[in-house]
């Protein structure tokens, strides 16, 4: 970390100052400075020596009030990046500096040192991050993510972003008949370019207060990244909007389990068989680990009362939990939705399915009321003795898991 940037207003300050510890890094630096119309004078050598966040303090208290700092180092490491953004830090290159880049670094820290100063106002906003999880493929998670999303932005008029995180295969951008866009790849590729500009240009609008980012990777591109990226987005959407509702596959889960840290309200989606009953439990309990702040819901969909593998009773045994709301499987209302290239909630505004689509969206931003509530209260202990899941699973035949009550 050697380049604190000192952007300047027209009143005398200097516009930049740059450190730079090494001659290679300063001869990619001048030429872009020049560019930027900036002396190339300032660009000094020498900086912070060793030590990044020690230094992070005590450079805090020698910049200017406003003054937009971008550090300039070789560690590749997402906790460092978080650190540093979170002690208050604009952007962080990673070296051999590359000039274009270290121009669009540039170019955006002038336009947040010029940009009017409302973010005092948006910080000091509520912001509900949600994140909505499948236990398995095909639940319906993401057509109750989209209609959350929907929900919030349509009728309840709130800024919301929606993000799909099933990069490959997602279906966020479909559902709505929108095509995906860049956005999400550009990102990926490119963590150290997000910020309030990126995203604003980045994102597709749904509505007036819906935008989405998401991709259809091809599929022989596999996923690089280490999530930073998604990290970063939701650190920008939660100063651009007042919701933010993440489609999380829950592969990307495993693999980036950081992505839960900031997420206040998380929807467990499932169907009602014995494989999700597995699979809930073993979420329910890693979340318990490892995501504790966040409030759970736990959301039923595609309930056929007396034709599941397994009854709500019995599930709900299993899990040692209640389900919070159940969603019915209504065929008609997804093929509506489809055909309509809208999302459930916004295709079939009455049908009951729909209506338990907005419990859901209520539950969530009642969420915030009951913090540390743990969502919902465990069943009854009475049941636990009349299912034995492992048992269950331990038997070859399916068909031997009791039936729907
Ligand atoms: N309550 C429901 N009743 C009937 N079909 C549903 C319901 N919810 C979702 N579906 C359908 O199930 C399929 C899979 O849904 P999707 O949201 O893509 O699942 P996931 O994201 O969990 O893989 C879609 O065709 C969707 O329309
Ligand atoms: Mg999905």
């Amino acid at each position: 970390m050697n380049a604190p940037w000192k952007a300047g207003t027209p009143g005398g300050r200097d516009p930049y100052q740059a450190y730079i510890c090494d001659d290679a890094a300063l001869d990619v630096l001048r030429p872009v400075v020049v560019e930027m119309g900036w002396a190339p004078e300032k660009c000094n050598k020498g900086g912070l020596r060793n030590a990044v966040l020690n230094d992070i303090n005590a450079l805090a208290e020698v910049c200017e009030p406003g003054t937009v700092v971008i550090a300039i180092g070789q560690v590749n490491d997402v906790r460092l990046y978080r650190d540093l953004l979170a002690s208050g830090i604009h952007d962080y290159l990673l070296k051999p500096l590359q000039p274009a880049m270290l121009r669009d670094a540039l170019v955006n820290a002038q336009a947040v040192f010029s940009a009017p100063k409302f973010a005092d106002a948006s910080a000091a906003k509520q912001h509900i991050s949600t994140a909505v999880i499948g236990t398995r493929g095909g639940v319906g998670a993401s057509t109750i993510a989209t209609s959350l999303a929907w929900l919030f932005s349509a009728e309840n008029k709130q800024p919301t972003a929606l993000l799909d995180l099933d990069i490959h295969f997602g279906t966020g951008a479909l559902s709505l008949d929108l095509e995906p866009g860049r956005g999400l790849t550009d990102a990926i590729e490119n963590p150290s370019r997000i910020d309030g500009l990126f995203i604003e240009r980045a994102m597709i609008r749904a509505n007036d207060n819906l935008a989405i980012l998401s991709a259809e990777a091809p599929i022989n591109m596999p996923l690089m990244t280490d999530g930073a990226a998604f990290l970063q987005l939701e650190e920008e959407f939660r100063h651009a909007f007042e919701m933010t509702v993440i489609d999380l596959p829950r592969n990307m889960l495993i693999n980036f389990p950081q992505l839960l840290a900031d997420v206040n309200v998380i929807v467990i989606v499932t169907e009602l068989t014995l494989a999700a009953a597995r699979d809930t439990i073993r979420m329910l309990s890693w979340l318990k680990t490892n995501a504790q702040h966040a409030q759970v819901i736990v959301v039923a969909n595609k309930v056929q009362p007396g034709v599941g593998e397994i009854s709500k009773t019995d599930f709900e045994s299993s899990i040692e939990r209640r389900i919070d709301i159940s969603v019915a499987y209504d065929l008609k209302s997804a093929a509506n939705a489809a055909k309509l290239g809208k999302t459930f909630c916004e295709a079939n505004r009455a049908s009951k399915a729909s209506v338990a689509v907005r419990d859901i969206a209520k539950a969530v931003m009642g969420a915030s009321d009951v913090a540390s509530e743990d969502g919902a209260a465990p069943a009854k202990k009475s049941l636990l003795g009349k299912i034995d899941l492992k048992s269950m699973l331990s038997k070859k035949s399916p068909a031997t898991a009791p039936s729907a009550a």
